[in-house]
């Protein structure tokens, strides 16, 4: 099976207090998530899409997926503290309720990207099932600098070996519940990206190119971005 996972489960503290989580605000007359969901519902490919949300607001998920579409294949569950939890919640899921075949991958997409596209899905699709993992990405603009503490700079990356992730990222899902099963407590700790569940355990992941505008809303300022983006493409 191919399994979207719209990863929701944020609380998206640098977007500034509000009443409930970014994934909520209005884009264009509809929930940025409502956008995001529609961008893999397109995709007949998929035949699940879980949609992963804080657990206090699983009723209103639900109430806002139905007032805006009508895709049976659309699931709400709850998700858990950190975006990993919340990843694990997905594979918990898909144990319970679907068993994990040989072949069924996970595309797994922050629910504060909605502009990612229907190019980047399918690339993410064609490479998960040809090397067993996919992140997505684009070469680094600006030069990256290392620094441990922040204040003086340790090394300097060549730029053209940089680049900067988005999602979706994406999984064999048998191959990433037995590597997660795997990990030390050492390792975990180590884990702020689910690729480098992968990597770490030195498997390919492969790069499927991103696109600019494939913007995640973190900060009032992307926010406009997004409207911009948002105009531009109707
Ligand atoms: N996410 C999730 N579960 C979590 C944390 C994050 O599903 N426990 C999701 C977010 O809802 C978002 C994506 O992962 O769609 C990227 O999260 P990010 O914006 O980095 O984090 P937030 O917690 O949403 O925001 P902030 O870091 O500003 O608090």
């Amino acid at each position: 099976m191919i399994f979207g996972a719209v990863l929701a489960g944020g609380s998206g503290t640098r977007m500034g207090g509000g009443e409930k989580p970014k994934q909520y605000l209005n884009l264009g007359g509809k929930p940025v998530i409502i956008h995001t969901i529609e961008r893999f519902c397109e995709l007949p490919e998929f035949e699940k899409i879980l949609v992963l949300c804080p657990q206090n607001l699983i009723d209103y998920t639900k109430e806002i997926i139905s007032a805006h579409l009508s895709d049976v294949r659309v699931d709400v569950i709850g998700g858990g503290l950190t975006r990993n939890e919340t990843l694990l919640k997905a594979l918990e899921y898909i144990e319970e309720n679907y068993g994990i075949n040989d072949d069924d991958i996970i595309l797994t997409h922050d629910a504060v990207r909605p502009f990612v596209t229907r190019r980047i899905i399918e690339e993410n699709i064609k490479y998960t099932f040809e090397y067993g993992a996919c992140d997505t990405a684009v070469p680094a603009t600006d030069t990256i600098v290392e620094s441990d503490g922040g204040l003086f700079i340790d090394t300097i990356p060549e730029r053209k070996s940089m680049f900067q992730g988005q999602t979706p990222q994406s999984f064999n899902v048998k191959k990433l519940a037995q590597t997660v099963r795997s990990l030390t407590p050492e390792e975990e700790a180590t884990l702020t990206d689910a690729c480098k569940i992968f990597t770490i355990k030195g498997l390919p992941v492969y790069i499927v190119r991103g696109e600019v505008t494939n913007i995640k809303i973190t900060y009032p300022f992307d926010l406009k971005v997004a409207e911009t983006l948002l105009n531009e493409r109707d």
